[in-house]
């Protein structure tokens, strides 16, 4: 059964910044502390419709850190073929409906993390994410987002968790930009959506550069002005690669599709071919004010970032890496606590 007041993380902003503070500063707790940790009684499912590594093993570490336990499945092979609409006359091949599906994982589980990238549809429909709206709908329980169109909240909450490591708790008029990055394929826009927005919430001075087209989701861009604002920070675009890294502290490095090429990948890949030069590399680089270089992983050496940058002190990837399992044992904690199971 749903109920309209099940929380969710399915947005970076779906936490309060005080719950945002407390989860932070649980995280680093967790990370310092070494100890096996006691057996409690809390049931984690994780559902992937497409690949991970990072996220599959630190969710997974993540639970365990709590004693917990986790279930992985991966739909179609570990599971029936998912039917994805409730109206749908199932005479075809798929098995299963995701409405009785969400709702029996909500039967076991507390807690429910889901994976799923984004289709081929036109934006305009891919960006009402169906997949994650339907288990938040049928499931039960939370939904933790893994990863879907619009929004990747465990990676930015472990990119900020970095980011407060590197520079302190108060990251107000820090200065980030987020710079595009050549890919041979148009890729998903959920981490950078999710990493400018949170970079918004935490009151950063930001630079979106990236070649004009691809600015990130219309409404996604409205809400990191606001909340650049509310927050003391600024946001700003800038289409020139190399200007756009003037100063930046941090550079957070990622490749993502263009809105208005969505559904039509073979045109994407013509339309991004003269710009193989946006390279994030020591020329970009020497732009900056001595920036740390992010990348969520898994990233294309010498295309995306040069291996000059990555095998440098520059780059704090791996500490990223490894804070998706301190933030999200720290999330599902706090989710693991408003459900009753851990006390
Ligand atoms: N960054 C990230 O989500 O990595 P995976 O796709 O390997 O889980």
């Amino acid at each position: 059964m749903h109920e309209d007041s099940m929380r969710h993380f399915l947005s970076p902003a779906d936490l309060t910044s005080d719950e945002r503070a407390q989860i932070l500063a649980r995280a680093k707790v967790l990370k310092a502390d070494q100890s096996a940790p006691e057996r409690s009684a809390l049931r984690v499912g994780a559902l992937y419709f497409n690949p991970s590594l990072r996220t599959r093993v630190s969710f997974e570490q993540a639970v365990w850190r709590l004693g917990g336990n986790c279930q992985t499945l991966n739909t179609g092979s570990d599971t029936w073929q998912l039917e994805m609409d409730p109206h749908a006359i199932m005479d075809g091949d798929k098995v299963e409906n995701i409405v009785e599906a969400a709702g029996v994982l909500g039967r076991y589980f507390h807690l429910l993390g889901v994976r799923s990238f984004p289709g081929s549809q036109p934006w305009e429909i891919e960006r009402t994410e169906p997949v994650l709206q339907a288990f938040a709908r049928h499931t039960g329980v939370p939904i933790i987002s893994l990863e879907g169109t619009m929004h990747h909240p465990c990676q930015s909450l472990a990119d900020h968790l970095t980011l407060t490591e590197k520079f302190g708790d108060d990251l107000r008029g820090l200065p980030v930009t987020l710079s595009w990055a050549y890919h041979p394929n148009p890729l998903p826009m959920a981490v950078p959506n999710s990493f400018a927005l949170q970079a918004a919430l935490a009151g950063c001075d930001l630079t979106l550069a990236c070649p004009p087209g691809y600015e990130l989701d219309d409404e996604v861009m409205a809400q990191i002005d606001r909340e650049s604002k509310a927050n003391g920070g600024n946001f700003r675009v800038n289409h020139d690669r190399l200007d756009g890294a003037k100063g930046a502290k941090v550079v957070y490095v990622k490749s993502w599709g263009r809105k208005d090429l969505w559904s039509d990948k073979a045109a994407e890949r013509e339309s991004r071919q003269p710009l193989r030069h946006w390279q994030f590399n020591d020329e970009a680089w020497d732009q900056t004010d001595g920036a740390k270089v992010m990348h969520c992983l898994p990233v294309r050496r010498n295309v995306v970032i040069s291996a000059s940058i990555l095998d440098s002190e520059r780059s704090i990837v791996l500490d990223e890496a490894e804070n998706r399992l301190w933030a999200q044992a720290a999330l599902i904690e706090h989710f693991a606590k408003m459900q009753g199971v851990l006390a």
